[in-house]
């Protein structure tokens, strides 16, 4: 009864909120309007109601968060807790990919722009360049300003949210998928025995000990000899990939990996980026002399930040390549895929600014071809010939049933995962491609090998399909 009555109160006051926001709206464009025309004390008021509409758009998300912490509590241990955490994973996800593409699109539109300018010709005293361009059935005439303009505009757009909401949507994207099951999703007992809350602890710490070194590096006075700066950030990333392959299972490894460096991207905007541009629009508006230090460090992180971005994209969807964070050496084939592909963007970088390299997109290419070389299958052994189905059978249900049915016997599941059953001789046949891929090549299957199976059953499975997968 409790929880519906709490549900009922918190979707009074979200309809309240709601209805606040276009009340607030109203009343801002009121204030612009009287600040436009110069009346006094309008811009202060403005301001306060842009502070009101932060607090009222916080609400909404809390109040939001707490519906559904309630409805979590009234379907746990129910048929429907399952589907409630698929939809979260499906809206939050959603939201993650949307934000990351807005934000992760500003990132390479600034970095082309910043590379493509043209800085010599007709080019005002004032610019450090220019670019004309078309899009969208638009021509379009963009300036930068060496250090800032004379008088700073009133409406100046801040890039800055996409950062925060893909982050935030991020990191309960981890809890969902993660951290709310730790037992199966982030843990493997058989790489290291530790308690759901340990490991969450160890994930989450991890980031800000990331960052710590991350911002300790940008600091030192090694940030000016750009290629050890790269060299030793590069192997301290991979000991962070190296780290988590040894406390986490393999999935989730990856996934902490490309959330370290996430983090590591929005606390650069969070923390460097904004501030120094926040104290260089101050600076210019009372007429002060600017440092142009500042613009040059956020610049700097930025461009760490798109140097980012091709890794994390990468381990966002690592999820569907097995063979990958399957790989015995999986945290190596991670580091190589990292290099290779902040390879490829240096190279679009440096192409951008028209100094065409010959060896940094062959280098790369052959850094990727060196992961897929990795992480290909090895040779099989001999077979014995005409592996019987009920072999095969006998080790399935022995090792996959326990998950794999209708009715899991496991601790965890409770329904078999993605709905895959090996009940029937047509279930196993049927799915027999997946099978090879999970059980005998990247050997993902049994998840964290729960049942234990042995080398001699996954050949015994492999045998059987090479042999056309036969009833009898
Ligand atoms: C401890 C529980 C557990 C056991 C035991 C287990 N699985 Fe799984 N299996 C899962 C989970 C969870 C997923 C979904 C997540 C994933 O794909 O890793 C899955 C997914 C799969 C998939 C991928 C399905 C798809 O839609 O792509 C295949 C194939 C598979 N299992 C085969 C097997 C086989 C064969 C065995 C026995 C040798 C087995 N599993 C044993 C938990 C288990």
């Amino acid at each position: 009864m409790l929880p519906v009555i709490l549900l009922v109160v918190l979707s009074a006051i979200l309809v309240m909120l709601i209805i606040m926001t276009y009340y607030l709206n109203t009343v801002k464009a009121n204030y612009d309007e009287a600040d436009e025309a110069g009346e006094d004390g309008a811009e202060k008021k403005k301001e306060g109601m842009s502070a009101s509409q932060t607090f009222v758009y916080s609400s909404i998300v809390l109040v939001s968060v707490s519906m559904v912490i309630v409805v979590y509590v009234m379907l746990r241990g129910t048929i429907w807790e399952g589907h409630l955490m698929e939809w979260m994973n499906i809206i939050v996800r959603l939201m993650h990919i949307t934000f990351g593409i807005a934000w992760i699109g500003a990132s390479f539109y600034f970095v082309f722009l910043e590379n493509a300018l043209n800085r010599t010709k007709d080019v005002r005293e004032e610019l450090a360049g220019n670019l004309w361009a078309i899009h969208g059935g638009g021509f379009y005439y963009l300036e930068k300003y060496k250090i800032a303009p004379q008088k700073i505009p009133k409406h100046l757009h801040w890039f800055k949210y996409e950062a925060y909401f893909t982050w935030l949507s991020g990191f309960c994207l981890l809890f969902v998928v993660y951290y709310f099951n730790a037992s199966a999703m982030l843990i493997d007992k058989n790489v290291l025995d530790i308690s759901p809350l340990a490991g969450i602890g160890i994930g989450v710490g991890s980031f800000i000990v990331a960052w710590l070194i991350y911002d300790g590096l940008c600091r030192s006075p090694l940030i000016k000899k750009g290629i050890w700066f790269t060299i030793i950030g590069f192997m301290i990333a991979v000991g962070f990939a190296y780290f988590y392959s040894r406390v986490f299972n393999s999935r989730a490894a990856y996934i902490h990996f490309g959330a370290m460096l996430g983090s590591i991207m929005a606390a650069n905007v969070f923390s460097i980026i904004i501030p120094a541009q926040k104290a260089m629009v101050k600076a210019a508006r009372q007429g002060l002399p600017l440092n142009p230090q500042l613009g040059k460090n956020a610049g700097l992180r930025s461009l760490h930040n798109n140097y980012f971005t091709l890794p994390v994209l990468f381990v966002m969807i690592s999820n569907h390549f097995p063979s990958t964070f399957g790989n015995e050496y999986s945290w190596l084939v991670l580091a190589v895929i990292t290099l290779g592909v902040a390879g490829v963007k240096h190279y679009l970088n440096l192409k951008e600014k028209g100094q065409l390299s010959v060896w940094v997109m062959p280098v790369s290419i052959l850094i990727l071809l060196g992961a897929a070389f990795m992480t290909a299958p090895e040779k099989p052994g001999a077979c014995k010939s005409n592996v019987s189905f009920t072999e095969v059978n006998n080790i399935i249900q022995k090792r996959c049933l326990s998950c794999h049915s209708s009715r899991p016997t496991d601790d965890v599941y409770t329904a078999p995962p993605n709905g895959i059953t090996y009940e029937t001789p047509e279930e196993i046949v049927k799915l027999k491609e997946k099978i090879m891929q999970r059980v005998v090549i990247t050997k993902t299957m049994p998840q964290n090998n729960k049942t234990n199976i042995t080398q001699k059953e996954r050949d015994l499975i492999r045998c059987w399909i090479e042999q056309g997968a036969n009833l009898k």
